[in-house]
């Protein structure tokens, strides 16, 4: 008896231990999964080739909309640094102090030393963090810069923006160099293209990245901000002559930078097919606020037929093109109208990332993990977003469900209207072969990925936003509140404040509510300390250099 007895438990164990191996074997092979997060900078709703317009042909940017997940009701803040704080903390911007206008170079401020950032999180899941191209969150002391806050290198710059050859900014009448290669100044790289350096060192991370590490990547465009005053649409004369259907030469320029951008996302899908980890990749792709459109900020940006520009609270300046791409979704191949707001990246890609996205509930994020609800195209779980509350300003917005409070607008209402280009909206002048050809297409109909021509069709319908442009309401925001109905009347043209009252009502003590929780906004005086003329022309950690610098010192306006 005894015998059999030992016999079974041997058995047993050895049943243990297989079963223990073949869990340990189908765990590691499920490494978790690369995630590249591509940012492009004030690009307009109908600047890609997905919204229905064909002006600006995007076939890479296209195949990986159609083939993943278009996010249609996708918001993010109005402008730069504002929409990368809530991108990296997962919070409203008036919970860290950054919803008003953008950081300054010679600011003595930065996205606060208290916030736990996104790579800082993947880290903890064992993620290997790498960015590429513009931080915009501080920098005027090292401790602000991405190095110091969860990435291991980057190439690219620390202010807004800058010239795309020689990789210089002009801010507040200051100029200077703002180009790094981790701490260090880049001077080699005067001259490359902006656009190219971001690609080759993204394609560069890419290819020696530590194998048993799994990659987070923050590809964070210059394109298609504006340049300097001087140059403020720099593009290459060839891709410029390229373009011969556009009239408007601006215009011209500015679809010659697009491209450009578009065949860096398809230098980007190749390399990581090359390194055969495309199917264990997640790529996302948004613009960090609408376009600046008609000449605002000496740009050419279109989000026709969305109203407004870029820092308004208009559709146009929040609602963006974007979209989630990988072969690990289960629903995929749509487009969505799940609701979904740029803080959600934070807990919706620690999920993707194998983390317990429960840890952030102490943390008080604004950001919601979607993450199985995008996977599994389920209601989305977020029913309201703040859109902002400027109190310098006297701008604010909110949405609930369907409905927006517009309260208040920016520039005295100067930009709260609609802009073109509208575009070639023709289904004839989208070249579906052109798509089917380009690089990212054989890429992903290797992983059997690429939809047909017939579900191509029908996502781009789907993703087109049509209106008519008139209003019939009038908003006159300056005056009173603004409701709109945005599920059936996506361009604010019917203001319906009148008419629903207590809606107006809920809409209000909400974000009264909002109000109460924020913190008051942390914009600081330039500093002269700052000047980049007093460190050899270069934008640098000035702060560093000086010990009287005093963060607490007043908001002047
Ligand atoms: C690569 O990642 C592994 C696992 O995290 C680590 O042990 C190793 O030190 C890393 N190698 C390099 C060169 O960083
Ligand atoms: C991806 O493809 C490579 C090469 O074919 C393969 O070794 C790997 O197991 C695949 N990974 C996934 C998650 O499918
Ligand atoms: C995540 O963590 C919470 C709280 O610790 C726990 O209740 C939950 O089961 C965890 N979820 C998963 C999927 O592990
Ligand atoms: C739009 O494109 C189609 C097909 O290429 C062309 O026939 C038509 O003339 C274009 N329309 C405009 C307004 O450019
Ligand atoms: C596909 O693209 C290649 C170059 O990328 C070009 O040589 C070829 O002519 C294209 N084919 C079609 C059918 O457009
Ligand atoms: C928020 O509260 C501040 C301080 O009480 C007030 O000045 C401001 O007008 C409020 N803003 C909104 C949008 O209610």
């Amino acid at each position: 008896m005894n015998k059999t007895r030992k016999n079974f438990s041997t058995n047993l164990t050895a049943l243990f231990y297989i079963l223990f191996q073949l869990i340990k074997v189908v765990y590691t092979d499920k490494s978790p999964p690369n995630i590249i997060f591509i940012l492009a900078d004030d690009l307009g709703w109908n600047d890609v080739s997905f919204h229905g317009s064909s002006q600006i042909f995007t076939p890479h940017i296209d195949a990986l909309a159609y083939s993943g997940i278009i996010l249609n009701s996708y918001y993010v803040n109005p402008i730069c640094t504002p929409s990368r704080s809530a991108l990296m903390t997962g919070k409203y911007p008036i919970h860290t102090g950054m919803q008003h206008t953008v950081l300054f170079g010679a600011e003595a401020r930065g996205l606060p030393l208290t916030e736990k950032i996104l790579p800082q999180y993947l880290k903890d899941l064992g993620y290997s963090n790498h960015i590429v191209g513009k931080w915009h969150l501080g920098s005027y002391t090292k401790a602000y810069t991405p190095l110091m806050r969860g990435f291991e290198s980057h190439v690219g710059f620390w202010t807004g923006h800058q010239d795309y050859f020689d990789h210089t900014a002009e801010e507040k009448g200051m100029w200077g160099l703002d180009m790094r290669r981790n701490f260090d100044v880049a001077y080699d790289l005067h001259g490359k293209y902006i656009t190219d350096v971001i690609s080759n060192e993204a394609v560069k991370v890419i290819h020696n990245r530590n194998t048993s590490q799994p990659l987070f990547l923050y590809v964070a465009h210059a394109a298609s901000h504006s340049g300097n005053s001087y140059n403020p649409l720099p593009a290459f004369d060839d891709d410029v002559a390229k373009i011969k259907h556009i009239d408007d030469f601006n215009r011209r320029k500015f679809a010659a930078i697009v491209q450009h951008m578009d065949k860096s996302v398809g230098e980007i899908v190749n390399a990581l097919a090359e390194e055969n980890i495309l199917n264990n990749s997640i790529i996302i792709f948004s613009s960090d606020n609408g376009g600046p459109a008609a000449g605002f900020n000496l740009n050419a940006a279109s989000n026709f037929p969305l109203r407004g520009v870029k820092n308004t609270l208009w559709e146009g300046g929040i609602r963006a093109a974007g979209f989630i791409w990988s072969p690990l979704l289960k629903q995929r191949a749509r487009v969505s109208n799940q609701l979904f707001h740029i803080s959600d990246w934070l807990p919706t890609l620690y999920h993707a990332a194998g983390g317990n996205s429960s840890i952030f509930k102490q943390r008080k994020i604004d950001g919601i993990d979607q993450f199985e609800i995008l996977n599994e195209n389920l209601q989305s779980s977020r029913t309201e977003v703040l859109h902002n509350i400027d109190n310098i300003w006297g701008s604010s917005s909110l949405m609930m469900d369907k409905w927006k409070l517009v309260v208040g607008t920016n520039y005295d209402g100067q930009w709260d209207y609609w802009y073109g280009p509208v575009g070639n909206r023709t289904e004839s002048s989208y070249s579906i072969n052109d798509l089917l050809n380009s690089s990212t297409a054989k890429a992903l109909e290797k992983l059997n990925m690429l939809p047909d021509v017939d579900t191509i069709l029908r996502s781009r319908r789907a993703a087109t936003v049509a209106c008519t442009n008139i209003e019939i309401d009038k908003c006159k925001p300056l005056e009173k509140p603004c409701l709109f109905d945005i599920l059936n009347d996506p361009c604010e043209e019917n203001n319906l404040a009148d008419k629903y009252p207590n809606i107006m009502k809920t809409l209000m003590s909400r974000l009264n509510e909002f109000n109460a929780s924020s913190i008051p906004a942390s914009n600081l005086p330039i500093d002269q300390r700052g000047n980049p003329k007093y460190h050899n022309y270069v934008w640098t950690n000035w702060g560093d250099f000086n010990n009287d610098v005093n963060e607490h010192s007043t908001i002047h306006y």
